[in-house]
């Protein structure tokens, strides 16, 4: 049973992956700062999976505490990186805090991968890399874009960090993962997102505005050159997400890349627009949802859907959650956080 490292493994994407990982075998420990996540996730975890995963409360920048963990953990396999800040317009806000979290961060990760002799890296990037492409769908092969917010640099700076220490070193392998617009929580309802504060992203804050603690969502923008004039994303399923972490671990720790870095995005290439997911979530859930367009936000890009044919032809992945399902899912977190019946 290969052991894998978990950064930011109490984290949304993190622990529905970690919920994988223990269902197909691996054995997990998972290093958490708390920084955007509770404690608590660890009981949904143990209470889904029947296994409550090792948890070491570190944060991945003081060398001393991770190393300490390395070794007390040794020996990993591999390590999957979550651990990182990643709210845009705080960004902007904050910019060397997220420099430093999330940069130093992996310079960290990879100096005590080296150490500690781990040679298998998987790491959580985001289309956010293409900016407003040139063609849709986007494949890999599509140039990045500059990035439009500090949050976005990092992740262009984290990919061109592995990308160098493996072209330096040759002693490991990484697989970037970029992923579309992670959306749902686990079927059990166990575990699911927790923003801190009012929500950034679009599923949180509708899920908030039908339990009543938002007045009403604002749809920013009808004017953009897509079929009703709203903002067009590839929204995919959490836990698919997760599960497309686990055919990569597979194919790292089997060594069938051949290649020591390889990028795939992990999307449904399917494009749905801010007003179709509004309609979707009332016919999944029956629950009137109040909204008005208001302006564009700041930075924001038109449309972005995934080609994710490399991952289904490489990983042997997809991802087949009908968008019904996912909202419905997310709406069954949201009750249950809330109390709502
Ligand atoms: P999240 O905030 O829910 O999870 C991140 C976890 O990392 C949290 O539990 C946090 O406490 C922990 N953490 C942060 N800094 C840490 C540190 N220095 N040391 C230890 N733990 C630390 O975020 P998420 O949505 O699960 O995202 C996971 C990863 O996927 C991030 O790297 C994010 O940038 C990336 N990503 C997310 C999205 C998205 O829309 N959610 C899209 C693309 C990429
Ligand atoms: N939107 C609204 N109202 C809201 C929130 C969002 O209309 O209250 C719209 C946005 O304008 C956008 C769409 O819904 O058109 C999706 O917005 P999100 O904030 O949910 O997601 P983004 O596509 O802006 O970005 C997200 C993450 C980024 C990540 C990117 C790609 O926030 O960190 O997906 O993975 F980089």
């Amino acid at each position: 049973m290969a052991k894998i490292l978990v950064t930011g493994g109490l984290g949304y994407i993190g622990s529905h992956t970690v919920v994988e990982l223990i269902q197909s075998g691996y054995e997990v420990v998972i290093v958490d700062n708390l920084s955007n996540s509770e404690k608590t996730v660890l009981d949904g975890i143990e209470s889904i999976t029947g296994v409550l995963p090792a948890f070491e409360e570190l944060d991945i920048c003081d060398e001393k505490a991770f190393q300490n963990c390395m070794t007390k953990h040794a020996k990993i396999d591999a390590i999957i990186h979550f651990a990182a800040s990643k709210a845009v317009g705080e960004s902007i806000e904050k910019s060397l805090d997220y420099y430093r979290n999330n940069v130093f961060g992996i310079i960290q990760l990879l100096s005590l991968m080296r150490n500690n002799n781990i040679k298998h890296l998987i790491f959580s990037s985001s289309c956010t890399v293409y900016g407003q492409p040139d063609k849709l769908p986007i494949d890999e092969t599509a140039p990045r874009k500059p990035a439009t917010s500090p949050y976005g640099n990092t992740k262009q700076m984290c990919e061109d960090i592995i990308t160098d220490a493996i072209t330096s070193y040759h002693d490991f392998t990484a697989i970037l993962l970029r992923y579309f617009n992670p959306i749902g929580a686990h079927p059990s309802a166990k575990i699911g997102e927790l923003p801190k504060g009012v929500p950034n992203n679009l599923v949180p804050y509708v899920t908030q505005t039908a339990a009543g603690i938002r007045k009403e969502l604002s749809v920013f923008g009808d004017d953009y050159n897509t079929p009703d004039g709203s903002a067009i994303r590839d929204y995919i399923y959490v836990v698919d997400l997760a599960k497309a972490h686990v055919k990569a671990m597979q194919r790292l720790l089997a060594c069938e890349n051949k290649k020591e870095i390889e990028i795939f995005n992990l999307g449904t290439g399917n494009g749905v627009s801010v007003l179709e997911l509004v309609k979707t979530f009332m016919n999944a859930t029956g629950v009137n949802l109040p909204y008005k367009i208001v302006g564009r936000r700041a930075g924001d890009t038109e449309e972005v859907w995934a080609d994710s044919s490399f991952a289904e032809k490489e990983l042997g992945w997809t991802a087949k959650t009908p968008l019904t399902e996912v909202l419905a899912s997310a709406w069954n977190w949201e009750k249950k956080v809330r109390g709502i019946k």
